[in-house]
């Protein structure tokens, strides 16, 4: 039996860093209610003219750095985004250009938060088929670009980044499972209505941005992230003591902590980069696993259970022996 292994991450965030502080100036916010509520501190802002693509070339590079791997030996490449930089081509085609990689095939996956497990999920499927050798998994998102910078229901949340990792083929795990849903009727909850079916320009919509019913998400994402653990653990026969790390989604401390509860697991076993990013998206899981990774905090051999919540709603989890 072949799986994949992560051999390599890498990740980028913006120079901008917007605090509560600067929230504070601009809208009817606290640094209190923020950090109580979400846990957020800080997050960064990718500048006009960077886009997802600019970020996820560079996390890419790290990620190939880490891993030792030239872009020419790369056989897939899957890019978890909800922003991409054109309509089309895909962001994947415009990053496998810029990398220099071979012709292989290269996509771009849209499921918001839950997009770079999403990826991982597809390019795991890949590897593991014996289809492709090595794979580069990305997870891109710029939402500040998509924010009313007058709504504090959602302008104090997000932020901006790139998370990249290498996979490749083993006859050792690396990636147990993969676990991916989504349930399209509670796509009112969360949405940026923009698009063919609705045009491009934010002035006539009264702005582009992000919707976001907080509170009722808030509670799907609790219920639904609280389900998927126990899916992943019972379908690798494992109970909640075999987890070493739980890497979730950065969307909410209050979140991530209920579902560290329900794990049995303390707060000093899960990887909590939300007070520092903020809401990155797709970016958030693959930004977490190498700031992870580059404190040395997971080692090889340890388990690790990654999970994502988002719009659509879309949910995913992966288990790993790193
Ligand atoms: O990543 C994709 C998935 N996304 C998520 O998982 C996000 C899920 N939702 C959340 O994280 C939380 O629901 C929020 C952080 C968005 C909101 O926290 P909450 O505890 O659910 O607050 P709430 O929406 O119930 O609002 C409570 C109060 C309201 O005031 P009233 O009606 O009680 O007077 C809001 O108007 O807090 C008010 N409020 C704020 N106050 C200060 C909402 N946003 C802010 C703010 N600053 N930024």
């Amino acid at each position: 039996m072949k799986y994949s292994k992560i051999i390599g991450t890498g990740s980028y965030l913006p120079e901008k860093i917007v605090t509560n502080a600067d929230l504070e100036k601009i809208l009817d916010t606290s640094d209190q209610w923020i950090r109580e509520r979400t846990g957020i501190c800080e997050r960064r802002v990718s500048r006009e003219d960077e886009t997802s693509g600019d970020m996820a070339v560079v996390a890419a590079q790290r990620a190939l750095e880490a891993a030792g791997v030239e872009a020419e030996e790369i056989g897939l490449l899957v890019v978890g985004t909800t922003t991409p930089d054109l309509v089309f081509p895909s962001t994947a085609c415009l990053i496998q250009a810029r990398l220099g990689l071979p012709d292989c095939g290269a996509m771009d996956v849209n499921a918001a938060c839950s997009g770079f497990i999403y990826a991982l999920s597809v390019a795991d499927k890949y590897v593991r088929c014996g289809d492709v050798k090595k794979a580069l998994v990305i997870g891109v998102d710029k939402l500040t670009a998509m924010l009313d910078w007058n709504d504090r229901g959602t302008a104090v949340l997000f932020g901006d980044g790139a998370g990249a990792v290498v996979i490749e083929v083993s006859d050792e795990p690396g990636i147990l499972s993969t676990h991916i849903h989504s349930a399209g009727r509670h796509s009112d909850l969360l949405y940026a209505d923009v698009g063919v079916g609705k045009g491009f320009k934010a002035e006539e919509h009264g702005g582009v941005c992000i919707k976001m019913k907080g509170n009722e998400v808030f509670k799907v994402a609790v219920r639904t992230l609280g389900r998927i653990v126990d899916e992943t653990l019972a379908h690798n026969n494992m109970n909640k003591s075999d987890l070493d790390w739980l890497i979730p989604h950065q969307a909410n401390h209050r979140i991530i902590s209920a579902t560290a509860k329900k794990l049995g697991m303390t707060m000093d076993q899960v990887v909590v980069t939300v007070d520092k990013h903020g809401n990155t998206s797709a970016a958030s899981v693959p930004l977490a696993l190498d700031a992870a990774a580059q404190s040395g905090k997971i080692k090889r051999g340890d388990m690790l259970l990654l999970e994502a919540f988002g719009g659509g709603f879309t949910w995913a989890s992966a288990l790993i022996k790193y």
